[in-house]
């Protein structure tokens, strides 16, 4: 047994401190702070790839916009709660131009984030009808939206997707959706944390059982474009962001600001209601809110609550972002590919040392390079593995924390430096040696 890059003890002692018992269930924070005591306490360098942050510089055209907005005096004033003209009208064009669906200005509404764009949205569509109480998840996902249910006493299903691939998703969604009472389904295309991305038939079989079953189709694009096997950033050109929305008028997709424009500081995104559920008059909300309408009610009951709007120079940030890309001046596939050649890589690196790509297929293509993968190593449990890479100085989450059934971590490349892949090849040759697979 060769000796590890950090010593056992060194991490042993920081999990306990932290009162951690089973590790495959430790928060991203934890992982973090164990990492970071870790270092300091070894002196070696740890490869962190738990959070999924972005790492590269904001969108500057953003950055200028949204300054020029303070200068001329935004931040006095409320901004409106539908959110302001020109950002509205720049996510209806983006949306033409980059996703190839029509949705009238009116229907795309800024949020605080896509966090606070789907909290609103569970939020508003678990009250739309009383029969239907119920999210279901298509897993593995963001831990945040579960969260976000349980804060607000919604109950929920889920099932991981990694044995429902292809046309077995459909009958799984049914097994789930006959019983009546699901509201809102929800899933992010490219996925966190896996990076699979759902395809055409797989949209199109949601979409068709969306509409038998009357589901409100929640669409996470926070990655959007971002599947860089395919150039998906010539504006008003196929190929196009694929979406559930081709497939069903059931929909809410929610494009964040936040990866795909770095801009997640500003906390900045849309939410962009099919104009069929924005007008729809669903009985139990209209009993509760002045019977108003879908979209009137989460403009101007839930968004006023939570936030009473979105900041006005993040507005002006964004919208400017989107008009520089419909119009063909700014490239934001360029700006963020990087995410890709890291995950190429790095999985060069881990599969060379006998690891395994977990959710490594779409259909019959090898998932994208991007943002996140997922590792599993031999026999060891999510947990296992994760701890002991960390002796080895590289901190990952578990994928049991994010709704998956597989034994495997989720590995993130937004912080990934230059220098750092050959230390981790070092490191992974060191640690496939002290733990042969058997086979
Ligand atoms: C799938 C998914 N949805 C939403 C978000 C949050 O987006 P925002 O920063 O716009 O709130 C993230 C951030 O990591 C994410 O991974």
């Amino acid at each position: 047994m060769r000796p590890t890059p950090i010593s056992r003890e060194i991490i042993d002692r920081a999990i306990e401190e932290y009162g951690i018992m089973d590790y495959a269930n430790a928060t991203i924070r934890e992982v973090k702070a164990i990492a970071e005591r870790a270092e300091r306490e070894s002196g070696q360098e740890f490869i962190k790839m738990e959070m999924g942050i972005p790492g590269l510089p904001a969108a500057q055209i953003g950055v200028d916009a949204q300054i020029k907005a303070l200068q001329n005096g935004c931040a006095r004033l409320y901004p409106a709660l539908p959110g302001e003209k020109m950002i509205k009208d720049a996510t209806s064009r983006f949306i033409k131009a980059f996703i190839d669906v029509d949705i009238p200005a009116e229907c795309c509404v800024p949020t605080v984030g896509s966090m606070q764009g789907t909290f609103a949205s569970l939020l508003t569509i678990t009250q739309s009808n009383k029969k239907k109480n119920k999210a279901l998840f298509i897993d593995p996902g963001f831990p945040v939206q579960k969260l976000q249910l349980e804060i607000q006493d919604v109950p929920y299903e889920t099932f991981d997707i990694y044995e429902f691939r292809g046309p077995k998703l459909r009958a799984k969604l049914e097994e789930y959706m006959a019983k009546g009472d699901v509201c809102c389904l929800i899933y992010s295309n490219p996925n966190n944390p896996a990076w699979i991305c759902l395809t055409e038939d797989e949209l199109k079989d949601i979409g068709e059982l969306a509409t038998k079953y009357d589901v409100i189709v929640l669409e996470d694009l926070a990655y959007f474009a971002m599947d860089f096997r395919v150039d998906l950033s010539k504006p008003f050109e196929p190929p196009f962001q694929p979406t559930v929305a081709k497939y069903t008028d059931n929909y809410i997709m929610h494009i964040s600001g936040s990866k795909a424009f770095s801009y997640a500081g500003e906390r900045i995104a849309m939410a962009c209601i099919s104009p069929a559920i924005f007008n729809r008059h669903y009985p139990d909300l209209s009993a509760r809110y002045d019977g108003l309408p879908f979209g009137k009610v989460f403009i101007t009951r839930t968004l006023y609550a939570l936030s009473s709007g979105t900041s006005h120079s993040a507005q002006y940030a964004l919208a400017a972002i989107m008009e520089a890309a419909c119009n063909g001046e700014y490239d934001f596939r360029d700006d963020v590919i990087v995410y890709g050649e890291r995950a190429h890589k790095l999985k060069e690196i881990f599969t060379r040392h006998g690891f395994r790509i977990v959710y490594g297929m779409d259909g019959d293509q090898p998932i994208a390079d991007g943002f996140y993968f997922t590792i599993g190593y031999g026999n060891m449990t999510s947990g296992e593995l994760a701890r002991e890479l960390m002796y080895y100085g590289v901190s990952a989450i578990c994928l049991a924390t994010t709704g998956s059934w597989q034994e495997g971590l989720r590995v993130c490349t937004s912080f990934i430096q230059d220098h750092q892949y050959k230390i981790l090849d070092e490191r992974m040759a060191i640690f496939a040696e002290n733990n042969p697979i058997e086979s």
